[in-house]
């Protein structure tokens, strides 16, 4: 592992020798950290799912840069995928679109289908200019793990492991991408993500993909991500706390006593921006060695809060079944 500053040319230089060699680069975005490689060299894609121990089944995004760029991997691209990458382009938000033959089998687990974003992160982009070719890139934590949204936090992930990281310090935004497909002309919501579904409901219809009877299928979506390593409670209050060998994420400052070993808190004011910002490392930093529970307090679901629900209530679902 090793652990540069993403800003200096010489950095992006390295970076780009690395991935050209077929290895691995670790690079800051605006939503959280990636873990990419050559999409179009099979051999360094697979690195990716070894070194996460992601399974195959689970199809990667493909990070393009310049909006041109899609005409080269992706057909029958509709009018409001058109639109939303005019609009949202560079940003958080992932379009899935029929692959062309230059997108590999192993990148998109052998769907029809690819995933692709243009990230506005600067060393993102410029790294993916630098290299002047597509790049594969999950977040880089383990697979089921939290994303990481600061460099350190990948470099601890992966101390022992041949990756280097471009440190570009925390992701502004803090939450994954929004993913969507297209039926016609209506959006199709896989992830909550980064970009709220009321921006997308003003370029069109849009409709959750979850749902198994919708036009929409959601292959890749799989029940435990997200989850940090001890079990995480979803709670309202600091009142409903039992037990003093635990972690409290509150979602303002706590009023009252908390019972809790560790407490943070995502906005002192209640701003999604900032929870949102905060929530993936914040999370980390309370998955303490010494803890027995992550209380975690309810989010209003609404905007970004839907996205961070959503990934709390798959990280709860795991410490439930590994209950019972
Ligand atoms: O913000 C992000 O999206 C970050 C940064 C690094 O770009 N990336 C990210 O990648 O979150 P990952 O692999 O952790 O999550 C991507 C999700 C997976 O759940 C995968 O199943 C889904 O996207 N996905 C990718 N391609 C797909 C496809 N063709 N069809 C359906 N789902 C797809
Ligand atoms: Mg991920």
């Amino acid at each position: 592992m090793d652990l540069i500053n993403g800003f200096t040319t010489t950095a992006i230089a390295k970076a780009v020798s690395i991935l050209k060699a077929g290895g691995l680069v670790a690079f800051p975005t605006e939503t959280v950290y990636g873990l990419g490689a050559d999409a179009l060299n099979p051999y360094a894609v697979a690195k990716i799912f070894e070194i996460k121990k992601r399974p195959r089944f689970d199809p990667l995004i493909v990070h393009v840069g310049e909006k041109e760029w899609v005409n080269s991997y992706a057909e029958h691209i509709p009018r409001v995928a058109k639109n939303l990458i005019d609009r949202y382009w560079p940003g958080p938000l992932t379009i899935i679109l029929q692959k062309k033959k230059t997108i590999l089998d192993i990148v998109t687990a052998g769907l029809p289908t690819v995933g692709l974003r243009m990230p506005s992160h600067p060393v993102a982009l410029n790294l993916i200019r630098s290299f002047q070719r597509p790049i594969a890139a999950p977040s880089a934590n383990p697979f089921g793990y939290v994303s990481p949204t600061r460099a350190l936090h990948v470099a601890r992930m992966f101390k022992n492991r041949e990756i280097t990281v471009l440190d570009g310090g925390d992701s502004p935004l803090g939450i994954e991408s929004t993913i969507v497909s297209f039926q016609d002309s209506t959006i199709c919501v896989h992830r909550y993500g980064a970009l709220c579904v009321e921006e997308l409901a003003s370029m069109g219809e849009v409709i959750e993909a979850k749902k198994k009877d919708t036009l929409c299928n959601a292959p890749g979506e799989l029940p435990y991500h997200y989850a940090p390593h001890k079990p995480v409670n979803i709670i309202e209050g600091a009142h409903e706390i039992t037990t003093v060998n635990s972690s409290f994420l509150a979602f303002t400052k706590p009023q009252d006593s908390v019972k809790a070993k560790y407490i943070l808190w995502l906005s002192d004011t209640g701003d999604m921006k900032e929870a949102a910002a905060h929530f993936f490392s914040y999370l980390i930093e309370l998955d303490k060695e010494d803890i027995d529970v992550i209380y975690v307090q309810r989010i209003p679901e609404e905007g970004l809060g839907r996205a961070m629900m959503e990934r709390l209530k798959k990280a709860s679902k795991k410490f439930k079944t590994l209950r019972h």
